[in-house]
C-alpha cells in the first residue's frame, strides 16, 4: 500500500529525493512505520532501545533528573518532557524510582501507542499529560528526554560523483521496481557537506547522510524551552568519527523483526530505517538555538558516572546487573550510544 502511494507520487512528480521517501515509509498518515496503529517496540517489534530492555536506565536517570531539580530550584514549575517515548516504559521507569513529585508530558506521533502507554502508566494519570508535537507544549522548565529518536529523522543521502561533484540520491521507478538516481545536491545539503565533512569531497563514491530535520527539532524545542536540562541519547559519532574515510557507504540501516538489512526499498512500512547521529552538527545547532552543551560521553561513561555506591548496592539488590552490564559494556550499548546534555539557564 505504502510503496503503491509511493509510485504514484513518483509517476506524477518524478523521482522524489530520498529524506521523502524515507518520511512517507516511516511518517506516512496511519501507514508508516511509526505512525500505523500497530507498531511495536522491544521484544515484539523489531529493534531493542535501552528503555525496552530494562528498568535499570530509568532507574540511573531518575538519579539524574533529581541532581538537576535540586540544582534549578524551580521546584513548583519543573516538568519532565520526553519526545517519542515509545511503550511509556521509560516514563513508567522514572516515575517509579524518582523520590520528587513532578508533572510528565509525552510527545507522541502515533494515537495508538498513546492508547499502550497509557495503559503502562496507568498509575500515574494524574501527573501525565499528552502532545502530538513539541509545538503544541508551554513553554517549560526542566528536563527533556530524548532517547533514539534523531536517528529515526528522515534524512537526505548524497553521494560524491566525480571528484568534488556532489549528487543527492533520489527515489525513482523504472523497470518496475524502485531504483535509486543521483542528481545533483540541493543547496541545503551541499552546504552542510562543506560545513561538516569537506574532506570527503575528495573521495569519489563516497555515500553517507544528512540529518536536516535535526536542525530545525532543536531550533524548535528551544523555542519552548525555558530552562533545564535536556539529555540526547543515540548512536551517533562526531563529524571525523562519522564521515572518515572508511566509511565510504554511510551507516543508513534498516531493522525488521531483529534483523538488520541495508535495503531501505523492501518491507517499506514494516522496517525501521535509520541513520546514525552527528554530534558535532547537533551540537553546532544547539549552541546556534540558544543551548550551551554542558556535557558529551560514551552512554558506559555516563551511566558509570551516575551510579555512587548507594546506587550500585540499589543494581545488585534489584537484581539488575546483566542488564546494566548491557547497558555500558562496550559490546552492548556502551560505546555505540552517545549522551549529549545541554542546558539553558
Ligand atoms: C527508535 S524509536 C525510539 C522510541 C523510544 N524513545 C525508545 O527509546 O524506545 C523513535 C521514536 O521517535 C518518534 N519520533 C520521531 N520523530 C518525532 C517527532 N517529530 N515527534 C515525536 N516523536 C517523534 C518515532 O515516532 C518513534 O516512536
Amino acid at each position: 500500500m505504502l510503496k503503491e502511494i509511493i509510485i504514484e507520487k513518483i509517476k506524477n512528480h518524478g523521482p522524489i529525493p530520498f529524506d521523502e521517501f524515507m518520511e512517507i515509509a516511516l511518517y506516512y498518515p496511519d501507514l508508516g512505520y511509526y505512525t500505523k496503529p500497530d507498531t511495536k517496540i522491544g521484544r515484539q517489534g523489531d529493534f531493542f532501545t535501552a528503555s525496552h530492555l530494562c528498568s535499570t536506565f530509568g532507574f540511573l536517570l531518575s538519579k539524574q533528573i533529581e541532581n538537576f531539580y535540586h540544582k534549578l530550584k524551580c521546584f513548583e514549575d519543573f516538568t519532565i518532557t520526553e519526545i517519542g517515548p515509545g511503550m511509556g516504559y521509560l516514563a513508567k521507569d522514572i516515575l517509579e524510582t524518582l523520590s520528587i513529585s513532578v508533572k510528565y508530558n509525552l510527545v507522541e506521533i502515533n494515537p495508538s501507542l498513546i492508547e499502550i502507554q497509557k495503559q503502562n502508566l496507568n498509575h500515574y494519570l494524574d501527573k501525565t499529560n499528552w502532545y502530538k508535537s513539541i509545538d503544541k507544549l508551554s513553554p517549560f522548565v526542566g528536563v527533556f528526554i530524548c532517547n533514539e529518536v534523531f536517528d529515526a529523522l528522515p534524512v537526505r543521502v548524497f553521494e560524491i560523483n566525480t571528484s568534488t561533484e556532489m549528487m543527492e540520491v533520489y527515489v525513482d521507478f523504472k523497470n518496475d521496481e524502485l531504483t535509486e538516481t543521483l542528481l545533483p545536491c540541493r543547496d541545503e545539503t551541499r552546504e552542510y557537506i562543506e560545513e561538516f565533512a569537506p574532506w570527503i569531497l575528495k573521495i569519489k563514491g563516497y555515500r553517507s547522510e544528512v540529518n536536516l530535520k535535526m536542525k530545525s527539532l532543536i531550533e524548535t524545542l528551544s523555542e519552548k524551552f525555558e530552562k533545564g536540562y535536556v539529555l540526547i541519547f543515540d548512536y551517533g559519532y562526531l563529524a571525523e568519527e562519522y564521515y572518515c574515510s572508511e566509511r565510504k557507504r554511510g551507516t543508513l540501516l534498516c531493522y525488521y523483526k531483529h534483523t538488520i538489512n541495508e535495503n531501505p526499498y523492501t518491507n517499506i512500512g514494516s522496517q525501521d530505517i535509520t541513520a546514525h547521529v552527528n554530534f558535532t552538527a547537533l551540537k553546532k545547532w544547539a549552541e546556534d538555538s540558544g543551548f550551551e552543551c554542558v556535557g558529551y560521553f560514551s552512554q558506559s561513561n555516563y551511566l558509570i558516572s551516575l551510579c555512587d555506591e548507594k546506587v550500585l548496592g540499589e543494581i545488585y539488590q534489584k537484581n539488575l546487573i546483566q542488564h546494566f552490564k548491557r547497558l555500558v559494556l562496550p559490546q552492548g550499548m556502551g560505546e555505540s550510544h552517545r549522551v549529549m546534555i545541554l542546558s539553558k539557564t
